[in-house]
């Protein structure tokens, strides 16, 4: 695994699209970004104790696109796991791949892809005190504990985690891991308005299914969606 550490990027996600001669599992790590991005176009405010990462995986013809919808839950899972062994913490999975404690955020996940390449950028509120823009219902690890973190070490570990869930996943374990996902659910019961293309949904957050979809049942039944923005309802 090569490792690009910068002081400063806009953004390590960029950095890769990028980048002529990627490999699988570059890493790209950066102390500050300056256009930091997340997910549906929204800015990652992304100071210095935070960790701000992206990495390349190569599309593998063998797999299905159907089957590589489930990479953004994968990853949330593996990042989940990654941080448990960072710090025991009561980390929440929110669909489809937030990272939640005390019912703030913690970390986020932009999976996009480029050419036969998947990039994997990964925002995680570590030391950082500041989470302005789209995280400002955020937390981070030190604002919790108290204590500081080694971000790069922090970010090895996670990588780690990552390449063991992705080989289960490809070995055939998606089972096992939705159980785990379905475990740690933050939207399980809650009530929640899910909007997607304009489109606002109220209803209670339910499992998430195999496919990938996340349950909510609505005053008009049970509704299935692939995507869409959660907001949360008090
Ligand atoms: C989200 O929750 O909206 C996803 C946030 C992803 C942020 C990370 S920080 C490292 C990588 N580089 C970026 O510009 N974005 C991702």
């Amino acid at each position: 695994m090569r490792i690009f550490h910068f002081d400063e990027l806009g953004s390590t996600s960029d950095y890769l699209k990028e980048k002529k001669d990627k490999k699988e599992w570059d890493l790209v790590i950066a102390d500050v970004q300056t256009s930091g991005r997340g997910r549906r176009g929204n800015l990652w405010v992304s100071p210095a104790g935070a960790g701000l990462f992206s990495f390349v995986l190569k599309e593998d013809p063998n797999l299905s696109m159907e089957e590589y919808s489930k990479l953004p839950l994968v990853a949330g899972m593996a990042l989940l796991q990654g941080l448990k062994a960072v710090v025991e913490l009561d980390y929440k999975f929110k669909w489809t791949n937030d990272i939640y404690l005390l019912d703030k955020k913690l970390s986020g996940i932009l999976v996009e892809k480029v050419g036969d390449f998947f990039i994997v950028g990964i925002g995680i509120n570590i030391n950082n005190s500041n989470f302005l823009g789209e995280s400002k219902n955020g937390i981070s690890l030190k604002s919790v504990t108290g204590d500081k973190y080694e971000v790069e070490n922090t970010i090895k570990i996670i990588m780690n985690s990552f390449k063991k869930y992705w080989n289960r996943y490809l070995r055939g374990e998606w089972n096992e891991i939705l159980r785990e996902i379905n475990q740690k659910n933050y939207l399980l019961n809650r009530k929640i308005e899910v909007e997607f293309l304009g489109k606002k949904t109220s209803g209670i957050g339910r499992k998430i299914l195999k496919d990938g979809k996340l349950e909510v049942e609505t005053a008009d039944g049970i509704k299935e969606f692939m995507v869409g923005e959660i907001h949360i309802k008090l």
